[in-house]
């Protein structure tokens, strides 16, 4: 049996950076003397049937800058175990049998895995299952407490405001408004970023409540300051004002309700409301793919390299985290806990609002005033 190998997986909805990590494990791991598997399609490829490749240098090489992940994934199937806002779910216990197995049966001494929230839960019941598992938090979505930011984020931010400023040249030239809805589930960090980066007028995120009377003041107060167009960036897990969130169905498979839809809603009623030729732009998965940025390949590599010294230290059921400009680690069970959401008297929201962006919950002519910069963290 060999000693000295590490398993590796790659779970739940992809993002770039993936393969940054899988590159930095396997480098890291082979500079002190392990070699790698990494199993295919998440935790799947654990047990039956049991897939799984060899990790090398030589096949590692060159993925750095690509999205997606070489080894597959899923955020369905038998494993998916819910946390966030919807609950835990445990896993069949002749799975965790079976996994059980697979480590034994290739002598692994740690399964790093990389997951969001309910991959990480996942993470945690074979940790108390006695699994020896090290976490690697990653998704768009940047909603895991433990954590400031997860890889992926910086990338889907990115891309929503790539998008946000190919929709300012469109809205301005048509003066019209203009409707980006974005990623993020119950998180608003996706639409704040991208929103401030990209010059948004109105951000709409699940933890700020807002009206379609604000909404609309803001469109109309622009144009009485000549300025014709507006751009809004819309959460697809912001709650409508008179409650629920738009979804387009619960999927049995990933046991979770598939969000989107909002922002068809919202540019809908503002046409309704204000007779504005509105225009909506759907980003979807196109914030998952493609390379990651420069930020998220750095601290995915870093990610990959530090979940093999936690493996090699035997601090099972960790995960790594990012608390700049230090690579941390806390108990799994910590970060699948709760939600990071948005902080509504961060400064970034505090900045955003003393820049005159409208959240949607207060007239427009108000936006900047009560700011609340004495609660602010300096
Ligand atoms: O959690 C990442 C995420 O991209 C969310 O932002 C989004 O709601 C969801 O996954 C989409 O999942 P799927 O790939 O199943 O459509």
């Amino acid at each position: 049996m060999h000693q000295k190998r590490i398993g590796l997986l790659t779970s739940g909805g992809d993002c770039p950076g993936l393969n940054a990590v899988i590159r930095g494990v396997t480098k890291a791991a082979g500079q002190l003397g392990y070699d790698c598997v990494g199993f295919l399609k998440g935790y799947e490829g654990l047990v039956d049937p049991v897939c799984y490749v060899p990790l090398t240098n030589r096949n590692t090489s060159g993925i750095l800058t690509r999205g997606g992940t070489i080894l597959g994934s899923t955020n369905k199937g038998r494993f998916a175990a819910t946390v966030g806002v919807e609950q835990r779910i445990a896993i069949d216990p002749a799975l965790l049998e079976g996994v059980r197995h697979t480590v034994e049966q290739l002598g692994l001494c740690g399964l790093i895995c990389v997951g969001g929230d309910g991959s990480l839960a996942v993470a945690q019941q074979f940790h108390e299952y006695g699994i020896p598992v090290v976490g690697v938090p990653k998704t768009i979505d940047n909603d895991l407490s433990a954590t400031a930011f997860t890889f992926g984020f910086d990338s889907a931010v990115t891309c929503a405001t790539d998008a946000l400023d190919r929709l300012h040249t469109t809205a301005a030239s048509h003066e019209r408004v203009m409707v980006l809805e974005v990623m993020g589930r119950h998180a608003g960090w996706i639409a704040l970023y991208a929103g401030i980066a990209g010059g948004g007028d109105v951000i709409l995120i699940p933890e700020i409540p807002w009206t379609f009377d604000d909404v609309c003041h803001k469109i109309l107060h622009r144009e009485s300051q000549g300025k014709r167009f507006t751009l809004l960036v819309v959460a697809e897990g912001a709650e409508l004002p008179d409650g629920g969130f738009v979804a387009r169905e619960f999927e049995q498979l990933s046991r979770q309700t598939r969000l989107g839809g909002i922002g068809g809603v919202v540019a809908a009623e503002i046409e309704r409301r204000l007779h504005r030729e509105t225009r909506v732009a759907v980003l979807g998965h196109l914030q998952r793919g493609g390379p990651p940025t420069t930020f998220d390949r750095v601290l995915a590599t870093q990610f990959g390299a530090h979940a093999v010294r936690l493996v090699h230290q035997q601090r099972f059921g960790e995960m790594i985290c990012y608390h700049p400009p230090a690579m941390n680690s806390v108990p799994i069970i910590d970060a699948v806990n709760r939600l990071s959401r948005v902080d509504i008297n961060s400064d970034a929201v505090q900045a955003a609002r003393a820049l005159g962006i409208s959240f949607g919950d207060r007239p427009a002519d108000q936006a900047g005033m009560h700011l609340n910069w004495e609660t602010a963290s300096v």
